[in-house]
């Protein structure tokens, strides 16, 4: 190899025939005869493969024959404008450079159209496919934008413990983390675990959500979010919930429940249309090869304004709906998906925006409502989803909070911290949080949240 000068596909397929490059990558596809090979080679920066042109006069078959479906290759030739439809340019190939090969025989990827289960199986190959390099590209761009907007409204990203002593807002069951022998854990006079022989002294778990440290950051720098891990240990095996999935937690100083919706709405907005106007391509493979309706819907959610009611207003619409759901609806009920779906896609047939629901169903620290039965609660519901944000203004009393801490029967004593935020210098303020692989679903139009995050962590699915 003469040059080292290696140019991206993507870059190529939008340059000018005529310059001497080098190009690396995977070989998609491999066809021809003994005059002529094409191979169809992808470096990853685009869905795009580019076509290289063999002319065999040149090659011997024996170089050319380890150049299988999977393996990898560095070509120099020349880009030159391609005769052949799909295609403005491919590469007329000088010499090549056999990397790695694929044996036929063995690599899983060898065929085109497995389904998504299969592909969940071979999650370490899976993002050598055209789906899975989309959504990764998509995933990758929609977490860009995310700290582009908070950046250019002066956000400060705030990074939150992974690893806490608090247990948030018992959002769901808690992992662990202990550093104690498990064949033979150290017991106290009472026989309970002696945690403080552990690592950090006390039981501790990983995060349910950065919220209460978030909420420290915005009661001094005014306006932070969180981005990051998040882990729940919920038993459910459902096509949205994943035992690890990543947050975005913005929380703001001032910020009442309407600045909070409007800001929850411009966030959503501004994402889709970010993904609209720089995954094209990719967005355009998903909509073909999946989801026809994709773009169509990405587009309207763009140019409509959300629904905004109570869930007093939620519920009754759903009693009077005559629809059959599996769970019962009732004022006090928690609202399953198949209820947030029929408010969005049958009644209203736009994204809604839910408030002031009963306090019951709600976490400790969100502001109580003059009517001693609801709190200043919003979710964010859409279509095919259902709840893709969930959030509040706050509880800034701190004798309303501490009322409410004791009436749920929780401790206080570990929320010390959390409380001295109300003690000290308390305002009004507010915040949500949105799943991130929730977004990532709604985007590129994927029916499994597995299949939107490169290693799905879900109940007995952890080995890669
Ligand atoms: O509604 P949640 O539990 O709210 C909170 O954790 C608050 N602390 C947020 C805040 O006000 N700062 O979770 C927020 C969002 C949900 O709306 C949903 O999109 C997503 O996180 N989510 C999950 N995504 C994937 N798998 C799970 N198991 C999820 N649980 C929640
Ligand atoms: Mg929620």
């Amino acid at each position: 190899m003469k040059t080292d000068t290696r140019v991206k596909v993507s870059k190529l397929l939008k340059s000018e025939p005529g310059v001497e490059m080098l190009v690396k990558g995977w070989v998609r596809t491999k066809r021809g005869n003994k005059n002529v090979v094409f191979v169809a080679l992808n470096d990853g920066s685009t869905v795009n493969n580019i076509q290289i042109v063999f002319d065999m006069t040149q090659f011997s078959e024996e170089a050319l024959k380890p150049v299988t479906t999977g393996s990898c290759i560095a070509v120099e030739g020349t880009l030159v404008a391609s005769p052949g439809g799909g295609q403005s340019v491919e590469i007329s190939a000088k010499s090549i450079h056999l990397y790695g090969t694929a044996d036929p025989e063995t690599y899983p990827l060898q065929k085109k159209g497995h389904s998504m289960e299969f592909l969940r199986e071979i999650g370490h190959l899976r993002p050598r496919t055209n789906t899975f390099g989309c959504i990764f590209r998509i995933r990758h761009a929609m977490a860009f934008a995310i700290h582009k907007f908070f950046n250019d409204k002066g956000f400060f990203y705030l990074h939150t413990p992974v690893i806490t002593a608090s247990d948030a807002e018992g959002a769901g069951a808690m992992f662990q983390v202990t550093t104690l022998d498990l064949n033979n854990i150290p017991r106290d006079e009472d026989n309970r675990i002696d945690f403080t022989q552990d690592f950090f002294g006390r039981a501790s778990n990983l995060t349910v959500s950065g919220q209460l440290e978030g909420e420290l950051g915005a009661m001094a720098l005014g306006e932070i979010y969180t981005f990051g891990p998040t882990f729940r240990a919920e038993n459910s095996n459902t096509p949205r919930h994943l035992a690890e999935f990543w947050m975005i937690e913005p929380e703001m100083a001032f910020y009442e429940i309407k600045e909070n919706m409007d800001l929850a709405e411009e966030f959503i907005k501004y994402l889709v249309k970010y993904a609209l106007e720089n995954c094209a391509e990719d967005l355009k493979f998903l909509n073909d090869m999946f989801d026809k309706e994709l773009l169509a819907r990405l587009n309207s959610v763009v140019e409509t304004e959300f629904v905004r009611l109570s869930y007093t207003e939620g519920v009754d619409i759903l009693m009077k709906s005559g629809e059959k759901f599996e769970f019962p609806v009732y004022w006090g009920a928690d609202l399953q998906s198949e209820h947030e779906r029929y408010l969005v896609e049958k009644h209203f047939k736009r994204p809604v925006i839910l408030t002031d629901y009963p306090k019951e169903i709600k976490a400790f620290y969100m502001k109580q409502n003059e009517d001693g039965k609801t709190v200043r609660a919003m979710d964010v519901l859409f279509p095919k989803i259902g709840e893709i944000i969930g959030g509040s203004q706050r509880e800034e009393s701190l004798e309303k909070l501490e009322a409410r801490i004791k009436e749920m029967g929780m401790e206080s004593e570990g929320l010390w911290w959390y409380l001295d935020t109300r003690r000290f210098g308390t305002a009004p303020h507010s915040g949500f949080g949105l799943g991130f692989e929730r977004l990532l679903l709604f985007v590129t139009g994927m029916s499994n949240i597995r299949d939107v995050i490169p290693f799905p962590r879900t109940p007995k699915n952890a080995e890669f």
